[in-house]
């Protein structure tokens, strides 16, 4: 009998500390605070708190063990006692860090007690590298009521089949349909599941509308995605609506704008403070330009859509339009979001009106606004099907099938965007920017020629001043000698 209790309890725990929902994210290694330690974060989930269980094995540069990780509790019925959402949910989240490499790729094994739960080869992106290949996508779920984002992760499956490597995936928002549904089991769900892809690519994300929560604090997504906020280290002066970090030649911004969409900035506070942020970092990636040439801002807002029965597709761009100068400002080049169901090219825009490019062929040049695109294709089954919209005069083309984005920055001038659909691995839109620094440093450049013009006009000035002055005061002398002679001839 006892024997038997014994056992049943062995045999719970064991299921209480199963992992579930492994998942890499990008640290502070890759922001402007470059902490060597916090490279990657392997992250997963158990019921149970599980303590000195589990051990981290990384073949790098070198071989070495990892027994400790950072475990925290999630006590979701914690956070709604006494409210009406219901909730009793907890679970347990454990992270390991693991510091920056030299070596681009790294093989992970995650162990409990000599089991392996997952092995995998990763790559791990460089600062300094030339080649940087990113995957957008966004507004997915994983509950397969309609499948429609099946063909989604059957395509990851065969990408990471295929052994292709990503330097990261950057999720668009909108995620599960949500989270918080069924007492968290959407959420659980859904971790689960992402796992086949975030367990093999660093995995960067940004809030969705649906992502908030029932308190509208994205507690959920917020305690599974740790993102790399600066607000971890300065909780005084940030906002958590902001993260940047730099891959190779390009420096990624992430806002979250829902509290100003959403009318939810009492005096506009947190959009001050955004945007505070927001140009703080800019001007330090400018100054790094000749270095990281390449700015993508990702969020999940559009500033541009189709859909007029949503408010957003009318007014976002009342909304976030200080957001929009800074990106003209600093010549921000790409901008990728989510929320419209859908993917769409957009032509570079600005505060509602057409804004100035050139562009030959699929060739973007001389831009005065980002080029803007929607990555909303990853496959829902909240909503209707996917599908066209009417075009607006900003519309380049719109696509109705699932699909991913994929960015590769060729080098300092070229950055080459293709979306996929899934179902067929084929193609169905591409394009280039290419970078004319030259026509940037032409501001720069004129202002300088226009102060050396101005000095040189002004030493010319001075010389003929002093000339005028030498030849008057000689032209007296000469004078005043004839004066002189010919009074003596007379
Ligand atoms: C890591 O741990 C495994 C199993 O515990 C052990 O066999 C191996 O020698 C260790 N490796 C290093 C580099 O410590
Ligand atoms: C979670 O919160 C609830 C409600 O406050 C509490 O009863 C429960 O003990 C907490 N769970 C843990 C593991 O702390
Ligand atoms: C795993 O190892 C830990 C610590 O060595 C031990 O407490 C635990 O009972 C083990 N669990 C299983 C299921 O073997
Ligand atoms: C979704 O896919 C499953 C398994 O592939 C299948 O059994 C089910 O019928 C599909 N559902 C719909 C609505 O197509
Ligand atoms: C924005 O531009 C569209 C035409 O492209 C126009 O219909 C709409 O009224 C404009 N919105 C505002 C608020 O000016
Ligand atoms: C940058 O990449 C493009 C496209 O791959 C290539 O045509 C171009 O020559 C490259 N430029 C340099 C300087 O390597």
């Amino acid at each position: 009998m006892f024997m038997i209790i014994f056992l049943f309890v062995m045999e719970s725990i064991q299921e209480q500390c199963e992992a579930y929902g492994v998942r890499l994210f990008l640290g502070h290694y890759y922001t402007s605070l470059k902490i060597d330690t916090d490279a990657l974060r392997i992250v997963f989930n158990t019921k149970n708190i599980c303590n000195n269980q589990f051990q981290l094995f990384i073949k790098g540069d070198l071989e070495f063990n990892i027994s400790n990780y950072k475990t925290k509790l999630l006590n979701m019925t914690d956070v709604y006692i006494g409210t009406k959402a219901n909730i009793e949910y907890e679970t347990y989240i454990h992270t390991f860090q693991i510091p920056k490499q030299l070596s681009s790729i790294i093989l992970y094994t995650l162990i409990r007690n000599d089991t392996i739960i997952k092995q995998a080869q990763v790559k791990l992106p460089h600062l300094q590298q030339e080649k940087t290949k990113v995957l957008f996508f966004g507004d997915m779920d994983s509950s397969w009521v309609y499948n429609r984002s099946k063909q989604t992760f059957d395509w990851f499956e065969n990408q990471i089949k295929q052994k292709i490597q990503f330097d990261s995936l950057i999720f668009t928002g909108d995620m599960a349909y949500n989270l918080e549904s069924d007492n968290c089991q959407r959420g659980e769900l859904w971790l689960s599941r992402i796992s086949l892809f975030t367990s093999q690519y660093p995995f960067m994300i940004t809030p969705g509308n649906h992502d908030s929560g029932y308190n509208r604090k994205q507690i959920f997504l917020r305690e599974h995605f740790e993102m790399p906020y600066q607000n971890m280290y300065n909780t005084q002066d940030y906002e958590n609506y902001f993260y940047s970090f730099n891959i190779g030649f390009v420096h990624f911004i992430q806002y979250d704008p829902v509290k100003i969409i959403y009318k939810a900035d009492q005096n506009n506070l947190i959009r001050d403070q955004l945007l505070l942020q927001f140009r703080n970092d800019l001007i330090t990636a400018v100054q790094n330009r000749e270095e990281v040439p390449w700015i993508v801002v990702f969020t999940h807002y559009p500033i541009y859509c189709n859909f007029m029965d949503d408010d957003q597709c009318v007014n976002n761009f009342k909304y976030l339009a200080e957001f929009e100068k800074l990106f003209k400002e600093f010549h921000v080049d790409l901008y990728v979001s989510g929320h419209q169901h859908n993917y769409q090219r957009n032509y570079p825009y600005y505060q509602n009106d057409s804004a100035l490019f050139e562009m030959d062929g699929n060739i973007y040049y001389n831009y005065e606004s980002p080029i803007t695109i929607i990555e909303g294709a990853g496959g829902a089954d909240y909503g209707p099907e996917i599908m066209i919209l009417e075009n607006k005069p900003y519309t380049v083309k719109q696509m109705d099938q699932n699909g991913v984005g994929l960015l590769q920055v060729m080098n300092k001038t070229h950055l080459q965007f293709q979306q996929v659909r899934v179902s067929t691995n084929e193609i169905i839109d591409e394009f280039w920017i290419i970078q004319n620094r030259d026509t940037y440093d032409i501001d720069y450049f004129n202002l300088e020629i226009w102060i050396i013009f101005l000095i040189v006009g002004i030493l010319i000035f001075l010389l003929i001043l002093i000339l005028f002055y030498l030849f008057r005061r000689l032209k007296l002398k000469f004078n005043k000698q004839y004066l002189h002679a010919t009074d003596f001839i007379v």
